[in-house]
C-alpha cells in the first residue's frame, strides 16, 4: 500500500503587499529585501479571512480536482502555527466547513515543517490500511503574528494555504519516504513568546510585543542550510537515488539565499528547483503544498516524476520527503 497524490489545491489571499508598500511602513527598501531574501511581494489575508477560511478553499480545490466528495475523506491533518484559536484544532473547523463528516481532524504544530510532518502522519495512516483518503493541508495567516514595526521579520512572511488529497493505492506511485527531525534546544531562536501558558496574556505583554514572532535570523539561516542539506541527502540515500534522479526539488520557500545554498550543496541544477518565494514570501507550513499545486496546475508534473521536498522551521523542526508522482 502507498499514499498517492490524487488532487492538489491552493488559495492565496487577494491582497498583495509589495516591497514598495513595506518601504512606507518600516525603514527598509526594495533592493535590500530582494538582495537578502529574493522576496518581491507577499499576500495578506483580509480582515475577515482566517486560517480556516484559506485552508477550506485550498482543500475544496484539491477535492474538486480529484472528483472526490468531502464525505469520502477519512482524515484531515493540517500543519499550522497560526490557527484560528489556540484550541480547538483549526483542522476541525475545516472539517466542518467542508462537510467532511466521516473524517477525524487535527493540527500539527511544527512551524515551517508542518506540512511534511502532516504528510508523514497521513502517509503512515493510509499505508497502515486504516483509511482510504486523507487531506493534508498547510495553512497560515502569518500576517497576524508578525510585528509590523520589526523590519527584521515583517518583510519575510506572507499568508496562504495549500492542500493535497492522498489515497491509499497498490503500486509504486506515491509517498516513498519521510524523514523528520526536531531539536527543542533551539526553540527560542524562532518562536512566539506569548501568550501561551508560560507567558499568559497581559496588557504589559502586549506592550512588550510578546504575541509576535521573534527570530534570530542569522543563526536560523546557518542551521537551516545545514539541516535542509543533510535531510535531503538522507532522503536520496534511503531511496537509492542521487541528485540526478530528482525531477523536482520543492523546498520550503523561506528565503532565496537559503534555497540557493541548499541547491548548490545538493548539486542540483536550477531547472530542478522550484521557486515562488518571490511572489508569496515565507508562508510557513503552506509553502510546499502551494508550490506543488502551482506546478501541478501548470501541467508540469508527469507520471513517475521524482519530487524531493525539504523543510526547516521553528522548534527547530526539519524534514524531507520523496514522492513518485
Ligand atoms: C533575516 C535575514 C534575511 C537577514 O539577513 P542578514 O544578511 O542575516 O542580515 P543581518 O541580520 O546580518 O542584518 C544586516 C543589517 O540589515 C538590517 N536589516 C534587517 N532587516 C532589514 C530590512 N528589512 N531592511 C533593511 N535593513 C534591514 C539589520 O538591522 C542589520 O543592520 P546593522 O548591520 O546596522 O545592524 C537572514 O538572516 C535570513 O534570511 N535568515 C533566515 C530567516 C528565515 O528564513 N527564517 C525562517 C526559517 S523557516
Amino acid at each position: 500500500m502507498i499514499a498517492r497524490v490524487i488532487g492538489t489545491g491552493s488559495y492565496l489571499p487577494e491582497k498583495v503587499l509589495s516591497n514598495f508598500d513595506l518601504e512606507k511602513m518600516v525603514e527598509t527598501n526594495n533592493e535590500w529585501i530582494i538582495a537578502r531574501t529574493g522576496i518581491e511581494e507577499r499576500r495578506i489575508a483580509a480582515d475577515n479571512e482566517s486560517t480556516s477560511d484559506m485552508a477550506t478553499k485550498a482543500a475544496q480545490r484539491a477535492l474538486e480536482m480529484a472528483g472526490v466528495s468531502a464525505e469520502e475523506v477519512d482524515m484531515i491533518v493540517m500543519g499550522t502555527i497560526t490557527g484560528d484559536h489556540p484550541w480547538p484544532a483549526t483542522a476541525c473547523i475545516v472539517q466542518a466547513n467542508l462537510g467532511a463528516k466521516n473524517a477525524y481532524a487535527y493540527d500539527v504544530s511544527a512551524a515551517c515543517s508542518g506540512f511534511l510532518y502532516a504528510l508523514s502522519a497521513a502517509s503512515d495512516y493510509l499505508t497502515s490500511g486504516r483509511g482510504k483518503k486523507a487531506l493534508v493541508i498547510g495553512a497560515e495567516a502569518m500576517s497576524r503574528i508578525v510585528d509590523w514595526t520589526d523590519r527584521n521579520t515583517c518583510v519575510l512572511f506572507g499568508d496562504g494555504a495549500g492542500a493535497i488529497l492522498l489515497e491509499a493505492q497498490e503500486g509504486e506511485f506515491g509517498v516513498l519516504s519521510c524523514h523528520l527531525y526536531s531539536d527543542g534546544n533551539y526553540f527560542d531562536l524562532l518562536y512566539q513568546p506569548g501568550f501561551g501558558t508560560k507567558v499568559p496574556a497581559s496588557i504589559a505583554g502586549i506592550e512588550e510585543k510578546l504575541p509576535y514572532l521573534k527570530m534570530q535570523g542569522n543563526e536560523v539561516f546557518k542551521i537551516a542550510v545545514r539541516s535542509l542539506t543533510a535531510v535531503s541527502k538522507e532522503a536520496l540515500k534511503a531511496n537509492g537515488m542521487t541528485s540526478e534522479d530528482v525531477t523536482w526539488f520543492v523546498p520550503h520557500q523561506a528565503n532565496l539565499r537559503i534555497l540557493e545554498a541548499v541547491t548548490k550543496r545538493l548539486k542540483l541544477v536550477d531547472e530542478q528547483c522550484f521557486i515562488n518565494v518571490n511572489k508569496y514570501g515565507n508562508t510557513s507550513g503552506a509553502t510546499i503544498p502551494v508550490a506543488l499545486d502551482e506546478i501541478n496546475r501548470q501541467g508540469r508534473f508527469n507520471e513517475g516524476d521524482l519530487i524531493l521536498m525539504a523543510a526547516f522551521g521553528g522548534g527547530f523542526t526539519w524534514g524531507s520527503s520523496i514522492i513518485r508522482w
